[in-house]
């Protein structure tokens, strides 16, 4: 690994051109390495920000999600022919690519959303990463992206996030949150998988998703003329071609003076996700019990790393069924009329869990107990995943950067 210090850099005029270069173009007279497999972090370039291109850190309390930006990113290119590239931390700049390229027209891109959070002791770590990388190399794959070494990814995420370790909020519910992304950026117009690609990682430190209230409810647009995902679609994979077209939805949900979509799919209009979050439903059962139901992973559903946990920490709890299963809106409606339904929450990296209050489904409100529910999972789960990646409670998902 190479780093270069402000010190030195600022002396030399060889590596500040070096650096116009970086910020000028992509993927030509790129360093590479001698793997085509993967890029490796022991390769990797330091190149730290110098002093005036430090940007002024924003009082955490008034950070709007996505809206600032730390000072470095992580870049590594590769191409068909010649493999991986460097991969290099650099300070965070525009990119230059040909207006030609892929992802501008067909969409090839991938991303994943991870955060870092700031323990009461100054301690930083990261929720679950392995998981995050893991399901970015699916993506990668499903999107004729190349494959990587998910260790260097790791060990070179970690780096971009130790540098820029006092980017992480240390207000409550305050975190950095991590976006890799990757692209094909080849300038032809032919469809087919770009010959050049570029995967980076940005960061920006963020407040609680929906705001300062974070137990905060919320209400959702069920209007089946719409779907996310369908079977033997991409739902399942995180590629940003699967969210553009929600945004129209979102707004349709959000002039009704709703705050979300609840995502239903299949003629029998199957529950599937809400917003851009995995869905949960706790029911009494009709034989007295309770059970906690989520959505299988059948195609059409994301793979939430949120969901994942929630689901290991109540089948651990022990405490009732804990169900992937189909649920639909009928299902859901009579529950509502026998008053089985108890509780209904969203989860997923950016809010945690989110409670849901109410469903407008064909012209009609339905009130969702989930405020009034004696057993409160939802607050439950939030206090106790919040608690793990707070360092509150000690946890093995929690990994720590150095
Ligand atoms: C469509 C969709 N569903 C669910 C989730 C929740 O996934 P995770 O818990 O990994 O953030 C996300 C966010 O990544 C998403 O975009």
């Amino acid at each position: 690994m190479k780093i270069v210090t402000n010190m030195s850099r600022g002396m030399s005029s060889l590596l500040l051109s070096k650096y116009a270069c970086h910020r000028a173009l992509l993927l030509k007279n790129v360093e590479r390495c001698c793997s085509t497999q993967s890029f490796r972090f022991e390769d990797l370039k330091i190149n730290l920000a110098m002093s005036h291109q430090l940007m002024r850190k924003p009082e955490a309390s008034t950070l709007a999600f996505g809206a600032t930006f730390s000072d470095h990113m992580f870049q590594v290119e590769w191409t068909h022919f010649g493999g991986w590239g460097i991969p290099q931390i650099v300070p965070l700049h525009n990119f230059q690519m040909h207006p030609g390229s892929k992802v501008f027209h067909y969409g090839q891109a991938i991303f994943e959303g991870m955060k870092a959070f700031r323990h009461a002791n100054g301690k930083v770590t990261l929720f679950r990463p392995e998981l995050n990388i893991q399901r970015l190399l699916s993506s990668s794959e499903r999107s004729s992206l190349p494959t990587f070494d998910r260790d260097e990814l790791l060990k070179c995420l970690k780096k971009l996030v130790s540098i820029d370790k006092q980017w992480v909020p240390d207000l409550d519910m305050s975190s950095l949150y991590i976006r890799p992304t990757f692209i094909g950026v080849e300038g032809t117009l032919g469809v087919s998988a770009a010959k050049t690609a570029l995967l980076y990682i940005i960061t920006c430190p963020v407040g609680p998703y929906f705001g300062k209230d974070i137990t905060k409810p919320v209400s959702l647009l069920a209007d089946p003329k719409f779907v996310r995902a369908w079977p033997g679609g991409v739902g399942h994979f995180k590629m940003a071609s699967n969210y553009a077209p929600t945004l129209y939805v979102q707004k349709l949900a959000q002039e009704q003076g709703l705050d979300q979509v609840l995502w239903l799919s299949g003629a029998d209009l199957q529950i599937a996700e809400g917003g851009a979050m995995n869905i949960f439903i706790l029911l009494k059962t009709k034989s007295g019990g309770v059970e906690l139901v989520t959505p299988p992973l059948d195609g059409t559903i994301l793979p939430g790393i949120t969901r994942k946990s929630v689901l290991e920490l109540t089948r651990k709890w022990n405490e009732f069924t804990v169900s992937e299963r189909t649920l639909t809106m009928n299902e859901l409606l009579e529950a509502k009329i026998n008053k089985r339904l108890l509780e209904i929450f969203l989860c997923g990296t950016a809010c945690c869990v989110c409670p849901v209050k109410l469903i407008r489904f064909q012209g009609d409100d339905i009130e969702i107990p989930t405020m009034e529910s004696g057993m409160k999972l939802y607050l439950r789960v939030l206090k106790t995943l919040t608690d793990i990646q707070y360092g509150r409670i000690k946890s093995e998902w929690s990994v720590d950067i150095e």
